[in-house]
């Protein structure tokens, strides 16, 4: 049997980091090629424990670099490209959009064009349900594959670009791509700007825990191994040009996840610091993903054994979020809100 290339971009990161460990130990017969720019948002210390096996390869590279992305196309004629990297945190895309268009945009559409020139079995574009824009508190609505496009910070308005190319190379040229759009994310390795992260590393540490507005806004959670079975299902089950919904109807209010943080850890809920609002803050999410369901898909975590787990995560891996928190991400927290 022939071994196939799986290009995994954006490896270093969360979920593309998941996704690499998952495919590693799942596929020992693929090759696994991880293409990271190594932003702040890198890190491959989480890949020690697999760096020296045959089948790991990482190239540091950024996917918006043509020349470097074609020729290494040209060499590795991957099979399949499931594609992570991304500026992914709405609230630097608030501060500085310009990265978020580089690399969202302009770096899929290059990845789009080495796909089709060497003509790969699978594109895989891991977008997100931020695309859909935002939904109001009735409780029985959600986002459908069919809900518009309605995406409201510049994170989620390059996506939602990214989105319409990836669809676009498809149509035009016949590339066979799947789109997935996933609710939040958490688990091991959350780089700590994001809430969960954030939060646990904070009360660990007895400090503040900046919740924005009044804390009602609703996201619906999802933990990353059931994400990384989901791409893993699309990549090798979906149908060519289909869009993919995935989440776990998990929905909290951010104070409910705060609380529950707090009270798992058994500190006090005083360390709650409520701040001034996110621009233009989504008030919630919620995904319908019976057609991921209908492929095969269910998720294995609800949000109680999955909270579980990911607090003890990060009390047994301390020395990794320490690291990054006292490294690249210095004072971010009490610059950004006074905490
Ligand atoms: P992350 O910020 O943790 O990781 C992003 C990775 O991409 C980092 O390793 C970074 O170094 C790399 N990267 C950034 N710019 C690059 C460039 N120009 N070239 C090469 N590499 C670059 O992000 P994440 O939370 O793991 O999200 C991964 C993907 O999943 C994103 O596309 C995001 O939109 C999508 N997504 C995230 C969530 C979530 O809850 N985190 C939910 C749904 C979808
Ligand atoms: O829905 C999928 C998206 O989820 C992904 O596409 C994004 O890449 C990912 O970052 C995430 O976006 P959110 O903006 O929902 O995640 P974040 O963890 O930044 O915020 C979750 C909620 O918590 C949101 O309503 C804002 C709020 N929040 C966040 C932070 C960082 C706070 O109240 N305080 C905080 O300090």
């Amino acid at each position: 049997m022939t071994r196939k290339k799986v290009l995994i971009t954006g490896g270093a990161g969360f979920i593309g980091g998941n996704f690499v460990q998952y495919m590693i130990n799942k596929s020992p017969s693929y090759d696994i090629f991880n293409l990271d720019l190594l932003t702040y948002a890198g890190d491959l210390t989480k890949h020690r424990d697999i760096e020296s096996k045959k089948n790991y390869h990482f190239v540091k590279a950024d996917i918006a670099d043509r020349d470097i992305i074609i020729s290494l196309f040209e060499n590795e004629k991957f099979d399949y490209v499931v594609h992570f990297a991304a500026e992914s945190h709405v609230d630097r895309s608030i501060t500085d959009p310009g990265v978020f268009v580089k690399t969202n945009v302009l770096g899929t559409q290059v990845l789009l064009d080495a796909a089709k020139l060497v003509g790969v079995t699978k594109f895989v574009h891991v977008s997100t349900d931020e695309v859909y824009g935002e939904l109001d508190f009735d409780p029985t609505t959600f986002f459908t594959e069919d809900t518009p496009l309605q995406p409201n910070s510049p994170y989620s308005a390059s996506k939602a670009s990214s989105d319409l190319l990836v669809r676009a190379y498809h149509e035009t040229y016949g590339l066979p791509v799947n789109i997935t759009r996933c609710s939040n994310n958490y688990g091991p390795y959350h780089f700590p700007e994001k809430l969960i992260p954030l939060t646990i590393s904070r009360v660990l540490n007895n400090q503040k825990v900046p919740i924005y507005g009044d804390g009602k806004n609703i996201r619906d959670w999802l933990h990353v191994l059931d994400h990384c079975a989901a791409i893993d299902l699309v990549m090798h089950e979906g149908v060519n040009g289909e869009v993919y919904n995935i989440g776990g109807h998990n929905e909290r209010t951010n104070l409910e996840v705060v609380k529950t943080i707090i009270n798992t850890l058994g500190k006090s809920e005083d360390l709650i610091k409520f701040v001034k609002d996110r621009l233009g803050h989504d008030k919630r999410y919620a995904i319908d993903s019976t057609k991921l369901e209908k492929l095969g898909w269910k998720p294995t975590f609800t949000f109680e054994t999955g909270i579980a787990q990911t607090i003890q995560w990060y009390l047994d891996n301390k020395e990794w979020w320490e690291q990054i928190i006292s490294g690249k991400y210095q004072g971010y927290f009490e610059k950004q809100y006074n905490v």
